[in-house]
């Protein structure tokens, strides 16, 4: 066996490795697991104890020979055939960077809110979370009204519910500021509805207040006029149709004329022409009286209408659930919006 090796030792000593593929063939015959190194530790266990000593140098030396070379190599034309970096194409066009979009409640509302800036309005904020004064009582709202019973209104505690309607903070900015007093109202609102197409268990609102000396309802009609022709365009009509709210007397709702068949009659209006987009009215002397406002003094108005509503109607969307699925395909139709 010692004459073997040493033939081994020999030939693997004048071998020169010149390319990867030469060093995937050194590897596979001496250094695979079934290649020569392994058949030549096979034999040298069955040889005898007094000839092992020698034999397992000289093994050993071909083991370091071995691996030395095709280390050598690895590190020559592995390096060699590593790719250079390709040239990049310079005039290519970029991939296209998705932005974020304004959501478009989002969108309508500031809309709104512009609208009623130009016409002098501030913009007031409050609490999401309210007592039973700030959005029933203050407001005068019986005691057995049915907006109040559970079917309608998130309650925490007998006293404490979720808003139902950004009237009251209509109630805290009266209380707060004397007259003259016109600013409107954004935010969320909660209600125990079912949800479907129509409706949701929360919603957007802009409220709207306005209290002066000899404020009359010839006001009220003028501001909300102007903003719907601004939000909807000249050629929207509007009426005015008797209606009931515990805060405003006389009240109102207001319909305009259907954006979709123009006031022929559609599935979107009910084939009536016309769709209503808000409750308003001249705030009742008792609201005043309740946040110490001297109704022999002052007269108001006061109006709130729903942001989803409004957006609906100015896209054409059907369902009002598509505003809360954050569907990229929905919301990404309002890029550049
Ligand atoms: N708060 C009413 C609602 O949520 C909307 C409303 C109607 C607000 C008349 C007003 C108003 O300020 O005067 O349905």
């Amino acid at each position: 066996m010692k004459n073997k090796l040493e033939e081994i030792k020999n030939n693997i000593e004048k071998i020169t490795i010149n390319s990867i593929e030469e060093l995937e063939l050194f590897r596979n015959k001496y250094f695979s697991k079934k290649g020569i190194l392994a058949e030549l530790f096979e034999e040298f266990k069955q040889a005898p104890n007094e000839v092992k000593k020698d034999l397992g140098k000289l093994l050993n030396q071909i083991k370091i020979e071995t691996e030395t070379k095709i280390q050598k190599a690895t590190d020559n034309y592995s390096k060699k055939t590593k790719k250079k970096p390709t040239k990049k194409d310079k005039t290519l066009t970029i991939d296209k960077l998705l932005s974020g979009v304004r959501h478009p409640l989002t969108k309508v509302e500031k809309e709104i809110i512009n609208i009623f800036k130009k016409q002098g309005f501030t913009v007031s904020d409050g609490p999401e979370i309210e007592s039973d004064w700030y959005n029933f009582s203050a407001l005068n709202f019986p005691q057995n009204h049915p907006a109040r019973d559970m079917q309608d209104t998130f309650f925490i505690d007998k006293e404490i519910a979720l808003r139902t309607h950004t009237s009251s903070v209509q109630v805290r900015i009266m209380e707060n500021q004397k007259p003259p007093i016109r600013s409107i109202m954004p935010g969320r609102v909660y209600r125990n509805e079912s949800i479907s197409s129509r409706s949701n268990c929360y919603f957007h609102q802009v409220e709207g207040l306005f209290i002066d000396k000899d404020v009359s309802f010839v006001d009220l009609k003028q501001t909300l006029f102007s903003f719907v022709k601004e939000m909807f365009g000249s050629n929207t009509n509007v009426r005015f149709r008797p209606s009931y709210f515990p805060f405003t007397e006389p009240s109102a709702e207001m319909d305009i004329s259907c954006l979709i068949c123009g006031g022929s009659g559609c599935n979107i209006c009910k084939h009536s022409g016309w769709v209503e987009i808000l409750g308003c009215g001249m705030i009742d002397e008792n609201v005043l009286e309740n946040c110490k406002i001297n109704p022999k003094e002052y007269t108001g108005f006061a109006f709130g209408m729903g942001v989803e509503r409004i957006t609906m109607l100015k896209y054409n969307v059907k369902d009002l659930r598509v505003f809360f699925q954050n569907d990229i395909r929905f919301l990404g139709q309002f890029i550049g919006e």
